[in-house]
């Protein structure tokens, strides 16, 4: 089984959220099918004492164990992909705690990364990766005042699982936004690259 798209998508805005729209929009001009893995829909249980232990302690689990289950299922979604697009939300000038509760679950020692002594190196298939960050005040332009942590730490993440170039694109000032919506969706799309 082979997915066209998988969508991984973390906004409590869920369908009205405009990074889902344009996620959903370049999925379809893609082709081939889509699955939307809407972790504000349908959250995440959170880590267990034994799937920690079993990551940090190497303390072997069952395969009927429910968290390491659920960890496989993820990871199968990414391997199973042809293309990856995340739309997420900036919450606090990072990603939101449900994408982070996925990254707990996929990014695993000796699963899909191996530690070595120059670093943890990816153990998943490379291929194209777009995440798509909304937020309500602005973190690029001069009339920002807030950082944005965002960006390279899902960047390492991604990297980390050997996915080496996602592609990052912004929807920018969406509280009090001052353009329309298509208007924001086409100068996004204007600058994505060749992959999409
Ligand atoms: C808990 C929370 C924290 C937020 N933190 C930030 C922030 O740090 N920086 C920012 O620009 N916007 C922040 N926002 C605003 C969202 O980024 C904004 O509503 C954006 O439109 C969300 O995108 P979405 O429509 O895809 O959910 C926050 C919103 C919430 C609910």
């Amino acid at each position: 089984m082979t997915i066209g798209t998988l969508l991984v998508t973390a906004s409590p805005h869920r369908d009205e959220a405009l990074g889902n729209r344009l996620a959903r929009q370049i999925a379809s001009r893609m082709g081939g099918d889509m699955v939307v893995r809407d972790l504000a829909a349908e959250p995440l249980a959170p880590l267990t004492m034994d799937y920690a232990r079993a990551l940090t302690l190497r303390d072997p689990l069952p395969r009927s164990n429910a968290t390491l289950g659920l960890s496989e299922r993820l990871i199968e979604e990414l391997e199973f992909t042809d293309r990856l697009i995340i739309a997420t939300p900036m919450h606090n000038f990072g990603m939101p705690a449900a994408l982070k509760l996925w990254v707990d679950y996929v990014l695993r020692i000796h699963r899909t990364f191996a530690p070595a002594p120059q670093g943890k190196v990816g153990l998943l298939a490379d291929r194209p990766t777009l995440v798509i960050v909304s937020s309500g005040g602005f973190h690029r332009t001069g009339e920002s005042k807030q950082p944005n942590f965002l960006t390279p730490h899902l960047e390492s993440v991604l990297n980390t699982l050997g996915i080496r170039a996602p592609e990052f694109v912004y929807l920018e000032g969406l509280v009090g936004r001052r353009s329309a919506p298509e208007t924001m969706i086409a100068e996004a799309v204007a600058v994505l690259g060749d992959a999409w």
